[in-house]
């Protein structure tokens, strides 16, 4: 029996050790207590070293082929790592397609691109590099260019425990990205702690969660999306077919991602293509009842708004950014 005894507290030891060892990383990005827990990937759990060495090649122009881009050039950190551009301009002046979206709380997304065309943020990276209009440099040119700088090389040897490849730079970008956490706005403040929002923010609130907006049909939970595709019906005919581009299926044209919308005060112009410049202009498509596009969401249609009913919806919308984040 004694021994027994024995073996069940060594076993809870030997647990306690495992589990403390595997959780270890939890605590260098602290996952704030109202938001879920992050599904890291187990083979890039995050470490300090390593989301430093992503920031660096994030804010790195040698990233482009011509070394005028870096990653920040279109993702600005003071705007929520978002562009200020309705679509986003590449390398010699190329002109894309898609607005870039803000890349907090980037963590929580299950696939990415607004076509949700992409699985993992390890190849995500990649992408934006090797693409043409973006910065259009092919991977192989890229390791080239960097292996001539011993600090970066002497890094990656220590981290990774190989030279800097293709594998280190996304890696290590996918760790920075996953770091970007924002949860320290005044609806946060009401969420966590109760704290009261204001009359008008309240207003909207209420609004925004009610069955006469319809709003959080399609933005809900704390990160105010639910991930799914739908149209928004923004359009008569979309040129951009959105979902479709992946699952080759009519009934997802014009259908995008929806986004979370923390900080959307911010991170103008709105929508896939850039297309809507101010959150007032959303409020009106969205009070109007959309397009009426064949794929339009039922959940789209004429809402009867007052001017008050508007601002306050504005208002909330505001409620969502993070102050703490954008004054540091
Ligand atoms: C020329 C502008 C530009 C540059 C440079 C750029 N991006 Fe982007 N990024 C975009 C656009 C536009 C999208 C949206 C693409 C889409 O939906 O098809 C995007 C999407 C993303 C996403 C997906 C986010 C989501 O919610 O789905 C991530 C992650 C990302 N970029 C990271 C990066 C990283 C890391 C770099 C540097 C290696 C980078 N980007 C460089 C414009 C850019
Ligand atoms: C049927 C689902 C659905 C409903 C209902 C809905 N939205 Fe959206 N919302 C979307 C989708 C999808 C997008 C992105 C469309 C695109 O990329 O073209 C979007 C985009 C937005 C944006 C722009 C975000 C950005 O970063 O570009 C705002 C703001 C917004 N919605 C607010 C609202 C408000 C306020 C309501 C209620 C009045 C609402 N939404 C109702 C699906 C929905």
């Amino acid at each position: 029996m004694q021994s027994n005894i024995y073996v069940i507290c060594f076993l809870i030891i030997i647990l306690t050790i495992g589990c403390q060892k595997a959780d270890d990383f939890l605590h260098i990005i602290p996952t704030p207590e109202h938001f879920p827990a992050i599904d890291y990937p187990i083979k890039n759990k995050p470490q300090l070293e390593k989301i430093a060495l992503g920031k660096s090649l994030f804010f790195d122009t040698r990233l482009s082929v011509d070394s005028t881009l870096s990653c920040a050039s279109c993702h600005l950190p003071e705007y929520a790592f978002s562009d200020t551009l309705a679509v986003s301009k590449g390398v010699h002046g190329a002109v894309g397609k898609r607005n870039a979206p803000s890349l907090m709380n980037v963590a929580y997304v299950p696939l990415f691109n607004k076509d949700g065309g992409v699985t993992k943020l390890e190849i995500f990276s990649l992408l934006p590099i090797e693409d043409h209009s973006e910065m259009g440099i092919p991977a192989i040119q890229l390791v080239d260019r960097l292996s001539g700088d011993a600090h970066l090389q002497q890094t990656a040897q220590q981290l990774y425990g190989r030279p800097l490849d293709a594998f280190v730079i996304t890696r290590s970008l996918a760790q920075f990205s996953r770091s970007l956490i924002s949860a320290e706005s005044h609806y946060d403040d009401f969420l966590k702690e109760g704290l009261a929002l204001n009359d008008s923010e309240e207003r909207g609130r209420e609004l925004f969660f009610s069955p006469k907006t319809n709003c959080s049909k399609c933005h809900n939970g704390v990160l105010l999306t639910n991930h799914q595709f739908e149209s928004n019906g923004t359009k008569v005919e979309y040129l951009d077919q959105g979902r479709k581009l992946i699952s080759a299926k009519e009934t997802d044209r014009g259908k995008f991602r929806v986004p979370s919308l923390r900080n959307v005060a911010i991170t103008g112009p709105y929508m896939h293509d850039g297309s809507f410049d101010s959150l007032a202009e959303i409020i009106e498509h969205y009070n109007k009842g959309g397009q009426k596009h064949i794929n339009q969401s039922e959940f789209i249609k004429p809402l009867g708004l007052s001017n008050e009913d508007k601002n306050d919806l504005i208002a909330f919308l505001h409620s969502l950014t993070d102050k703490k984040y954008i004054y540091n």
